[in-house]
């Protein structure tokens, strides 16, 4: 019985996938490397530092530890000032009701996201305090598709993986879920779940799912 929804944040509670495109992109451009959204989909789920090792793989010189280290942190700068805009009327059409309606019947939600702009995120959008657990890029080592930052939100939830769904829209997210031996729902395509959805429009999806 599943008595835990995990939920990615990036692309499943906010779009904040656009405002990661749009930062990678800038910093691309500026550094001569070619970057669209087909590089851009292979990032969802990956820490900033392996997202910039697939950037850098059509960049036509080599970088120092000390270059990419900059490279990330002007990524991040950009991406800041963007998400700093973004507010509650950001949430994903769907989330909310999702969420509340699980907390009513009693399923404790948490939030698995390899961004270590998590709190930051969750401040903007109001759900600050919300979740009963977050784990995220700062409580980790290893990012997605390892299932660490999944496991550890279950520990920190007191529940088994068995008893965890988890709701991705990144290949390397769903395949972190299943290898923490937790249930998966798929959302805007990501590959290999046990369930599939189009986002978390639909009423009640997630009480359908785990019923
Ligand atoms: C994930 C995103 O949630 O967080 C990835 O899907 C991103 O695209 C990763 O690279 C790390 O984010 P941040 O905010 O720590 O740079
Ligand atoms: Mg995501």
């Amino acid at each position: 019985m599943i008595k835990a929804v995990l939920f990615d944040l990036d692309g499943v509670i906010v779009s904040t996938d656009r405002c990661h495109y749009r930062a990678w992109k800038r910093m691309a451009d500026e550094e001569g490397i070619f970057f669209d959204e087909k590089i851009n989909d292979r990032l969802r789920g990956v820490s900033r530092m392996a997202s910039l090792e697939i950037v850098l793989e059509r960049a036509s010189r080599t970088y120092t530890d000390a270059e990419k280290a900059a490279l990330a942190e002007r990524k991040n700068d950009y991406y800041k000032d963007l998400i700093r805009e973004l507010t509650p009327a950001d949430i994903l059409p769907g989330a909310m009701e999702n969420l509340t309606e699980l907390r009513e019947n009693g399923i404790l939600v948490a939030v698995g996201s390899s961004s270590k702009n998590t709190p930051l995120i969750l401040r903007q959008i109001g759900l600050d305090g919300f979740f009963d657990a977050v784990s995220d890029g700062n409580n980790i080592s290893h990012s997605k598709p390892d299932p660490e930052v999944f496991i550890k939100a279950a520990q920190m939830l007191g529940a088994d993986p068995a008893e965890c769904l988890v709701v991705e829209d990144a290949d390397a997210g769903i395949e972190a879920g299943r290898r923490g031996g937790m249930q998966t729902l798929s959302v805007k395509g990501a590959k290999g779940a046990d369930h599939f959805a189009p986002d978390l429009s639909e009423y009640s999806i997630l009480r359908q799912i785990i019923r």
